[in-house]
């Protein structure tokens, strides 16, 4: 085994007792491959982020769903949230009770409402018009509300979702309606959330968040939680060292703002978070192989199976994930050079990395994308009739096992009236 660029999974031990050649052989590519142990070290990390004792991290399972997976965050003593019918059904299913459910919704119909309401889950509404919804179907029953405190945060403008130029929440100034539906149908209000956008290194749009979301839940009485949200970033570019997120500091200061609004308030109601990247992304490398190398007027392409109905994130917000090479044989590459890393789907953006400075690639060699475990499969699609991949973990003690299989053609026609 030769592997020709790959200090970053070396250093983290990430392919246990195997390696990505012998993945690659086994389950074939593309392969998302997980590993526990970090999976595991991430839940802590955050579990650990305040010292207030009545603190939850509610998983955000958008980042990825895989069963397996969320077993292993609920083992932790990690909670969770849910974006979707599917997602309650999904957390029912990997032992959550309902009350540990926190359903998020965004324009849901009442059939929606329904179900969250028979399974029996928080809910929290994202504007007036749904809490009117919600007060109709449900006269006195418990609610909370996404608060849009004004600032957002975010890699990218899609998912800054906060601040005066999105769709989500209710903004401060729809206060005083809340309160009035609220009394009209004589609703409990249990908690406020908000989350003002994916992936921050630097917590200070958290911070003022949170002065906001806490100013406005001191005008009612009788909370049981306040939800700040998810965000927290993780560093894509450790080949080049990117430092990580100061969890330290941002506990810290996270910690003293909380304790003393409790102090105030009288009640030491719960507080929560609730990441789905900084869980995952760490926690997942895709595989993939170099079917064809070619030069096109000057730009060398690589051309790989890895293309953007597996991950879509360079495609969608010109993300960042660093690469690395794995070759079976004992050839190594010496030289550097720069190339385009693509997929096999029929569009001209599909590219997984473009321009990048790389140790010679040549055919059949394995790639590595890092930091795939967030929004990877979760994203994934079966664009130009592709099969989307099989999920692997390396578990505890470092060995393969299939978490999901990879689409078979009869996958693909399943849903058709035949
Ligand atoms: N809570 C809510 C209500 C959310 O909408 C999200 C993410 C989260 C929590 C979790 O955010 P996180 O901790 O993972 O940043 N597909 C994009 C990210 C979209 C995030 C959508 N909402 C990406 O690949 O970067």
């Amino acid at each position: 085994m030769n592997y020709i660029y790959s200090k970053v999974s070396s250093e983290t031990k990430f392919f246990g007792n195997t390696d990505p050649i012998q993945l690659s052989e086994k389950y074939e590519t593309p392969l998302y491959v997980y590993n526990e142990n970090i999976l595991r070290k991430r839940c802590r990390d955050l579990k650990g982020l305040i010292s207030y004792s009545n603190f939850t991290v509610n998983y955000s399972l958008k980042a990825n769903s895989n069963l397996e997976l969320i077993k292993i965050v609920r083992s932790e003593g990690l909670r969770v949230d849910a974006m979707s019918p599917g997602e309650i059904y999904l957390n029912m299913l990997a032992g959550y009770k309902p009350k540990e459910v926190l359903f998020i919704s965004n324009n849901i119909n009442e059939d929606e409402f329904n179900y969250a309401i028979r399974a029996g889950v928080n809910i929290s509404v994202d504007s007036v018009s749904q809490l009117d919804l919600f007060g109709k179907i449900n006269p006195g029953g418990r609610v909370a509300f996404r608060l849009n405190p004004g600032v957002g945060a975010g890699h990218h403008e899609k998912v800054r979702t906060a601040g005066k130029k999105t769709k989500f929440g209710i903004e401060m100034s729809s206060i005083p309606e809340v309160k009035r539906i609220i009394k009209e149908y004589n609703l409990k209000l249990i908690g406020i959330n908000q989350h003002i956008g994916s992936l921050f290194m630097d917590s200070e749009a958290y911070l003022t968040s949170t002065g906001n979301i806490l100013s406005i839940a001191r005008q009612f009485d009788d909370l049981e939680f306040i939800d700040l949200g998810g965000g927290f970033g993780i560093p894509y570019n450790k080949q080049s060292n990117q430092p990580r997120l100061d969890l330290k500091e941002l506990g810290g200061k996270l910690s003293e703002v909380i304790n003393s609004w409790v102090l105030e308030y009288g009640k030491d109601i719960e507080f929560k978070i609730e990441p789905g990247r900084y869980i995952v992304a760490e926690s997942g490398i895709l595989l993939g192989k170099v079917n064809a190398v070619k030069t096109n007027y000057n730009i060398k392409y690589i051309g790989t199976d890895l293309g953007f109905n597996v991950l879509i994130r360079p495609v969608m917000y010109d993300s960042h994930h660093d690469i690395e090479i794995y070759r079976g044989n004992a050839t190594s590459s010496l030289k550097e050079e720069t190339v385009t890393i693509v997929g096999n789907i029929c569009e001209t953006g599909d590219i997984i990395a473009k321009d990048r400075k790389l140790p010679e690639i040549i055919e059949n060699d394995i790639l590595g994308v890092l930091d795939s475990g967030a929004y990877g499969y979760s994203m994934s699609s079966n664009y130009n009739n592709r099969l989307r991949p099989a999920e692997v973990l390396l578990d505890a003690d470092g060995n393969p096992r299939l978490i999901r299989r990879r689409d078979t053609l009869d996958d693909l026609i399943r849903n058709f009236i035949l």
